[in-house]
């Protein structure tokens, strides 16, 4: 007797649909209570996947075609999202208020044919939570009202308590899982514990990061006690979406190529690999896959394939059949067309994206997606071109059986 259908998720074939269809949209109520009983015996029934391409490919299963979704699928290039955005004030408030969240993270799944929703929020999250006092200055990006400056600033950090401050994520999680009704897997995701640490000691973007690089060489130590702390709160953060409903996460290490080797291996992927060391990789007996994305990570693939995640990300820089004999065997790879491309026609489009799908051939274990974020200026029928092709083109680099 339970929530959750017996059968995981994962065994569910592309389109097939559970008997117990008609009844997925109710609340489900224990047998043993009656509606009227106790609130707490009132749950939410968690409908079946519809559509787990993605889940199969992360763990290499076979599928009929690529699965496709898109790193910032929802955002500024989208005017409806420019429209939500500006009733909720600020990008800030838009994370902030999980139904608006909800909304955004939907858009990108009315227009175009994707297999996977992310859930819409940032990974500057934690170090707000953390107290650092996150702001978007206009065509600045992110910026913290109080970086790490000072060992006294360090030693006071702590991880935050992800039902605390926030809260708002989780709930914006848990309200997606419900909106989507079982439509396409949602992806969850967290920065990567240097990535976070990164912004949290710069105050912002820089071009050189030297101001946690001189850290990173004169007090390591200090650094190292960041990095902890930070890895902490990802592995915190990142159980508690799977716990609301998160069925695959990704961990972003946007910066983690910007480091020589040496120190990559020390303070970027050692905490990554502490971090997916505490992740829950099942939920109601349901594998949980985990993506690492290390933008410029090129280098060092055999290394981040043995990290514990189930797929690598690549960007664009990487090629992927290379990548593929490299890796191929252990994990999924996702990626990893120029975000560049979508600034051309749909045609160059549909060319650069049979060129990927080319690249990595044929058989499962490969997520299409884009080296990195959609671009601002990105035409949103580039876009539907994209999607279009890869379910177009993809299916026979697929077995049938
Ligand atoms: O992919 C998705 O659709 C999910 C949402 C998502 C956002 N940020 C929304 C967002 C995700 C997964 C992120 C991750 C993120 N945020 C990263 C790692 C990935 C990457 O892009 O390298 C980083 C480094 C951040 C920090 C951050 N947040 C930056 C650098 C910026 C400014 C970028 C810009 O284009 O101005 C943000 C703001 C942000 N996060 C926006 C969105 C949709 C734009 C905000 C707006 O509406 O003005």
């Amino acid at each position: 007797m339970g929530i959750h259908h017996p059968t995981p998720d994962v065994h569910l074939k592309h389109g097939q649909r559970s008997p117990q269809r008609a009844q997925e949209k109710s609340f489900w109520i224990s047998p043993h209570h009656s509606a009227s009983n106790a609130p707490s015996a009132v749950r939410f029934f968690m409908p079946e996947l519809q559509n787990d391409t993605l889940i199969r490919a992360l763990l290499r299963q076979p599928t009929p075609y690529t699965p496709v979704w898109l790193m910032r699928q929802a955002g500024r290039y989208l005017p409806e999202y420019n429209e939500t955005r500006r009733r909720a004030g600020s990008f800030l408030t838009l994370c902030k208020s999980p139904a608006l969240a909800t909304e955004v993270t939907l858009q990108p799944l009315e227009r175009f044919r994707l297999d996977a929703a992310i859930l819409f929020s940032d990974i500057l999250t934690i170090p707000d939570a953390m107290g650092l006092g996150l702001y978007f200055a206009e065509g600045e990006g992110p910026r913290f009202e109080r970086p790490l400056r000072d060992e006294a600033a360090v030693g006071k950090l702590a991880a935050p308590d992800p039902a605390g401050e926030l809260r708002y994520v989780i709930d914006a999680a848990s309200e997606i899982r419900r909106a989507l009704a079982g439509r396409v897997p949602l992806i969850g995701f967290a920065g990567s514990p240097y990535t976070l640490a990164c912004y949290m000691v710069e105050g912002g973007a820089s071009d050189d990061w030297r101001i946690i690089k001189t850290m990173l060489y004169q007090r390591p130590e200090l650094l190292h006690r960041i990095l902890q702390v930070n890895a902490r709160a990802v592995a915190a953060l990142l159980n508690a979406q799977i716990e609301a409903g998160a069925q695959a996460v990704m961990i972003f290490d946007t910066w983690g190529g910007s480091l020589s080797a040496p120190a990559y291996r020390e303070f970027s992927l050692a905490y990554i690999a502490e971090v997916l060391a505490h992740l829950k990789r099942e939920r109601d007996s349901v594998r949980v896959p985990s993506i690492v994305f290390t933008k410029g990570g090129g280098q060092w693939l055999e290394e981040i394939a043995a990290v514990g995640c189930d797929c690598v990300g690549l960007d664009w820089s990487a090629e992927l059949g290379d990548a593929r004999r490299r890796i191929g065997e252990r994990v999924a790879l996702q990626g990893n067309l120029d975000p560049m491309v979508l600034l051309s026609t749909p045609d160059v489009v549909r060319r650069e994206a049979a060129r990927i799908l080319e690249s990595y051939g044929r058989g499962s274990g490969h997520v299409f997606n884009l080296g990195h974020g959609i671009l601002q200026h990105t035409p949103p029928e580039n876009v539907a071109a994209l999607t279009a092709a890869v379910h177009e083109l993809s299916p026979k680099f697929h077995h049938s059986d």
